[in-house]
């Protein structure tokens, strides 16, 4: 069987279903994403972009803080994406009195082939080892980094975690680090909950259709047989915990077939729902007791004026 096959077999046998949005991102679900950023409702994308705008000299130098004039500095990015927001903090990295490396580390392999060709447009100079890796595999990367390491986790990414998971993840991002190195995670921050709940649910529809894309892939890759016009498209954000979770609902009792194991079925009720995805918003003093739980101290918090979004700088608690 397959991993996606295995994956729902194992998701689907849980209460309520469920699917790991990881299985978002194949060559058409990237593309759907990047739509997803610029959409009016979608602000993180445009929020942290801003703030680099405006504050990337003194991030970027936060972030070579512990790198000796002329030695190296790897920026290793997980989940990198289309680099956008990056290539403003790389440029300020250029200035800097180091010998930079860009490690680019993203799950989509046409995501890393487009940044990679952009990189080599945009910024010629630049030295850069792209990896296409799931997270696991890139901590491994970035633990046989020498010279002092600046992390980067951006658009609020980390939110994609369930809270037990966001733990882990900072505790074993932050193993291979010496105190002189630094991590830098994008937070969206609650605000509003209808400006949070619109920007999974734009009115183009288009980040229905990167749910439904899931849907698409499992039937392309895991042999299922989803009728997509079948499901719906259904988000909701709990104020009180942060959570923002997606949803697939099914419009009616149905079957659905997996291929491998050989004719293995599932029965899924009418208005049963699948949870695809979180995206939890945070406040500042959970983003410090997270980072203390994981072995790390609040360097230094870069927000909009709004306070919508933060990028936080941390380092190992020495
Ligand atoms: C990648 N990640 C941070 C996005 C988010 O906001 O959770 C993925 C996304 N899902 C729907 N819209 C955007």
């Amino acid at each position: 069987m397959n991993q996606l096959a295995e994956h729902l077999v194992q998701g689907f046998s849980q209460t309520p279903k469920t699917l790991s949005s990881k299985y978002f991102y194949d060559a058409a679900g990237s593309r759907l994403f990047q739509q997803i950023m610029s959409l009016p409702e979608y602000y993180p994308t445009r929020t942290e972009l801003g703030i680099f705008q405006e504050q990337g000299a003194a991030i970027g130098q936060a972030l070579a803080a512990g790198a000796a004039s002329g030695q190296p500095l790897a920026v290793v990015e997980l989940g990198a994406g289309d680099g956008l927001k990056t290539k403003l903090l790389l440029r300020e990295l250029l200035a800097q009195p180091v010998a930079l490396t860009y490690v680019p580390v993203d799950i989509s392999p046409s995501a890393i082939e487009e940044l990679t060709s952009s990189l080599q447009q945009e910024l010629p100079g630049l030295t850069t080892e792209p990896l296409v890796a799931e997270y696991g595999e890139a901590l491994t990367a970035l633990a046989a980094q020498p010279g002092a390491k600046a992390v980067l986790f951006l658009g609020s990414n980390i939110g994609n975690f369930a809270p037990a998971e966001q733990l882990d993840f900072l505790r074993n991002l932050a193993r291979p680090l010496t105190p002189a190195d630094r991590l830098l995670v994008g937070f969206d921050l609650r605000k509003d909950p209808r400006r949070i709940r619109a920007a999974y649910d734009d009115a183009q529809g288009i980040t229905a259709e990167f749910n439904f894309n899931l849907l698409r892939r499992l039937n392309a890759e895991a042999g299922t047989d989803f009728r997509l016009e079948d499901w719906q498209h259904f988000p909701d954000y709990d104020p009180a915990t942060g959570a923002m979770r997606s949803w697939l609902v099914s419009r009616r009792a149905q079957t659905v077939r997996v291929a491998e194991p050989a004719g293995q079925t599932f029965e899924i009720a009418a208005w049963e729902a699948i949870q695809t995805e979180s995206s939890f918003k945070f406040t500042l003093p959970q983003i410090t007791g997270l980072a203390a739980g994981a072995g790390l101290r609040v360097v230094q918090v870069f927000q909009d004026a709004a306070g919508d979004f933060a990028d936080v700088v941390l380092a190992v608690a020495g």
